[in-house]
């Protein structure tokens, strides 16, 4: 069976033209071996005969019209369409909804599709599903800091297991975006730095929405997206350009992507912004020669919200007709939202500028991955029982346990936390002690603010008597702009309309602090102020929070910080004034009881950042894993007028107990390329709780081809030890994960010499070694 013979000759000429510097890459011979340990390889999707003929007899019977349909996705309720959803159901010219998460209408939608259409195929029905579907998780952000790729597979699986209950067969997610500038708002959606960590945060969640394979009842189809460079956005600008080198877009942002492709995700949506100058829904390298040749990936390909349409917009396409043709060509099987291809992709294939064999492939891709769910055999889901399978206790004591496991203790002088039982009346000030929308995060659309248990209701519940807690906001903060999301979701407005009465409810919050044995100070930024469109040119606490936090420890009373946020924010002055910080992220459902928890020691932290934490906004990018250069002795003083270190390093994190490391062992010094070697180390617990440590093992190359960073991680493990528990710990590192993709050979190889290892707690370990690799 044929597959994906994509582009006419007219478009090659055109586009061999726009693409020189990208187009560069793809005749490079690179080996198909992805960079890092790919444990999961083999778990991309199994080839089925039946399937291929089952979609083949279906293709032959299909209309042009009904094809166009199939590559049609639209957003329901959309009030520039005049034509009823049914009636797209019942024509078929509409292959996949988004945005319904009602299991009576999309019940109704399907019934419609499979019995009443001329063909009977069923529709896709697809949702923003990212942290959770009715019962909110932790933000991905937040899942990464777990350093537990379980913690994001369950998440997940329990996130498919709601969505599917109303009928829902594709999460767009997981983002799959290295950021490295948390101006960027959406780089709460991914896994962060990391092309290591988020590579294995990619596998978890695949098999977390899709189980063991594509159609496992209780599971979803992933999408992994924006494919790719989206993190990049000029600036930390959302949508803006993304210029990356091709050193970096092959061993930094494209990893992920790899990874859950061999992990056998079932879908991919193509970035909106343009990649070095080629829109990314129009760039044929990536989406055809990257992802079906060199990866083989055999899933479907859906663009972003119009951005088919957009090719126009950027001035790459010169028309809707262009604009179908050249995203048909490049690879994109599906349209969401813009009705580019149904309105215009018919008069292109009769020009003879889109082959009728492309647009089977792509019909092909769309009706395999139907069949793969099982949508032939069993359109429908269970309508009657959806609303209980929706925030179960299952559900929420998931959701709780892995809020507890996300959060990151970055300080805690004297051991303040956990709070002991002696605290008689703890003060809880903030605009987010209590908001509900903001402890759920952005992206939680189908979530219920009723259902969200706030960080003021977690400690009432933990409190019913005893311990009296003196509220108040203390400040109002808001975006102060409107958001595309404003409809749906929203947070609290601020109510209070003069200057006396802000500074009446400040001078309040200050009062009771002073008089409570304590204060627990819950800041950060409201849901709206990351996600999309929520890029920010400053990472401060918004509004007068920083100013509520000096007043409060200017009282003299332990002050612990709980952040709520999807970014790092500048917390250079709490970080030496303020007693403990935790960093909740956006917790979700349960947050509020998982923050008490977490409080009062009925759950540890162990998450570790999974990105390095600016002091400032002017030292974005601070990764860790940059080139060794010139006077490499000297990285703290690149600038003269603040340090050049982060104020937290990458996989920083601390825990309620303190751990003592040994001395790593390798088992050999020297490895031949093609096996592997085991770096371990004795961890023991030498305090009086249990509590969690991420071991993180890094390489650097000494010399090669190419400068490599000074540090990449290679292997992690988190590890629970009770109170004077000792245990080995081993990191498996294979010379396959010392490959790299090099800027000079274009190719992508491990390089035999000399290699340093460090192993420790954070990207700053210490102890050493190294490791020869051999031929
Ligand atoms: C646009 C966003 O970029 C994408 O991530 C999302 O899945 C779609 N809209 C659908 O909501």
């Amino acid at each position: 069976m044929f597959r994906h013979p994509r582009p006419g000759q007219l478009i090659i000429v055109v586009m061999t033209l726009g693409l020189m510097p990208t187009l560069a890459a793809s005749h490079y011979a690179v080996p198909q071996s992805p960079p890092g340990p790919q444990s999961s390889a083999g778990r991309s999707i199994p080839d089925d005969p039946k399937a291929d003929a089952f979609v083949d007899a279906l293709l032959v019977k299909m209309t042009l019209a009904e094809k166009l349909g199939q590559m049609s996705q639209m957003a329901l309720n959309s009030p520039s369409d005049s034509v009823p959803p049914e009636e797209h159901a019942r024509r078929s010219d509409v292959g996949s909804f988004l945005f319904t998460t009602d299991a009576a209408q999309i019940s109704r939608l399907q019934h419609m599709a499979v019995e009443h259409s001329r063909l009977g195929i069923p529709l896709l029905f697809g949702f923003d599903v990212i942290h959770g579907f009715r019962t909110i998780y932790p933000v991905p952000l937040a899942l990464a800091a777990s350093w537990d790729p379980a913690v994001a597979e369950r998440a997940q699986t329990m996130a498919a297991r709601e969505a599917s209950a109303v009928g829902i067969q594709w999460a767009f997610a997981p983002m799959l975006d290295i950021a490295r500038d948390p101006r960027w708002g959406r780089i709460m959606e991914g896994a962060g730095e990391d092309p290591f960590l988020g590579a294995r945060m990619a596998e978890a969640q695949v098999r977390g929405f899709q189980g063991d394979r594509i159609g496992e009842p209780g599971h979803i189809l992933a999408c992994i997206k924006h494919f790719a460079g989206y993190g990049a956005a000029m600036g930390g600008r959302d949508y803006e350009e993304s210029n990356i080198s091709d050193e970096q877009l092959e061993n930094v942002y494209l990893p992920p992507f790899h990874a859950a492709v061999n992990a056998g995700a079932g879908s991919l949506m193509s970035a909106y912004m343009d990649l070095n100058g080629v829109p990314a829904t129009g760039n044929r390298w990536l989406l055809h020669d990257v992802l079906r040749e060199r990866w083989h990936f055999s899933g479907f390909v859906v663009s972003d919200w119009e951005s088919v349409k957009s090719l126009t917009t950027h001035g790459f396409a010169a028309g809707p007709e262009d604009a179908a043709a050249r995203a048909t060509n490049a690879g994109v099987d599906m349209e969401m939202t813009s009705a580019t291809y149904r309105d215009h992709l018919a008069a292109a294939v009769e020009q003879g500028k889109v082959q009728q064999a492309t647009v089977d492939g792509a019909v092909r891709d769309i009706l395999l991955a139907k069949y793969r769910l099982g949508l032939f055999q069993h359109p429908y889901a269970d309508v009657a029982n959806a609303q209980s399978q929706l925030v179960t206790a299952e559900q929420r004591a998931a959701a709780r346990s892995i809020a507890a496991r996300t959060a990151v203790l970055l300080r805690n002088e004297r051991h303040l936390l956990p709070l002991g039982k002696s605290v008689r009346s703890i003060a809880v000030i903030g605009p987010l002690a209590d908001s509900k929308p903001d402890t759920m995060g952005s992206w939680s659309l189908a979530g219920h603010y009723d259902d969200t248990v706030t960080v003021l209701e977690g400690l009432r519940r933990r409190f019913p008597s005893g311990v009296t807690l003196n509220v108040a906001k203390g400040v109002e903060i808001d975006r102060g702009a409107p958001t595309i999301f404003d409809a749906q979701f929203q947070s609290p407005k601020p109510t209070l309309t003069t200057e006396a009465a802000r500074d009446a409810e400040f001078h309040h919050a200050v009062d009771l602090v002073e008089k409570s044995d304590l204060a627990i100070l819950v800041l950060g930024e409201q849901q709206s102020m990351s996600g999309e469109r929520a890029s920010r040119s400053s990472l401060s606490l918004p509004g007068r929070q920083q100013e509520l936090l000096e007043a409060a420890v200017a009282t003299g009373k332990p002050v612990v910080l709980v952040l709520i946020n999807g970014r790092p924010l500048d917390i250079t002055w709490a970080s030496e004034h303020v007693s403990a910080i935790l960093e909740a992220w956006y917790p979700g459902t349960e947050g509020g009881n998982a923050i008490a928890d977490l409080l009062f020691g009925d759950a540890a932290p162990g998450g570790h950042l999974p990105l390095a934490w600016p002091r400032s906004v002017g030292q974005i990018p601070i990764n860790y894993a940059r080139n060794l250069t010139q006077i490499p002795d000297d990285p703290d003083r690149r600038y003269w007028d603040d340090s050049s270190m982060p104020l937290y390093p990458f996989g920083y994190g601390l825990s309620y107990t303190n751990f003592q490391l040994g001395k790593l062992s390798q088992s050999a010094p020297s490895v031949r390329t093609g096996s592997s070697v085991s770096v371990s180390v004795k961890l023991t617990n030498t305090g009086a709780v249990t509590g969690d440590e991420v071991l993180q093992l890094y390489t650097h190359q000494r010399a090669g081809s190419a400068s490599r960073p000074i540090r990449e991680l290679k292997g992690f493990s988190r590890v629970t030890l009770r109170p004077g528990e000792s245990r080995t710990i081993t990191i498996q590192l294979s010379t396959d994960d010392l490959s790299f993709w090099s800027p000079q050979t274009h190719q992508r190889a491990v390089e035999p010499g000399t290699f340093d290892l460090w192993l420790g707690t954070d990207a700053t370990a210490h102890d050493h070694s190294t490791l020869m690799v051999t031929p």
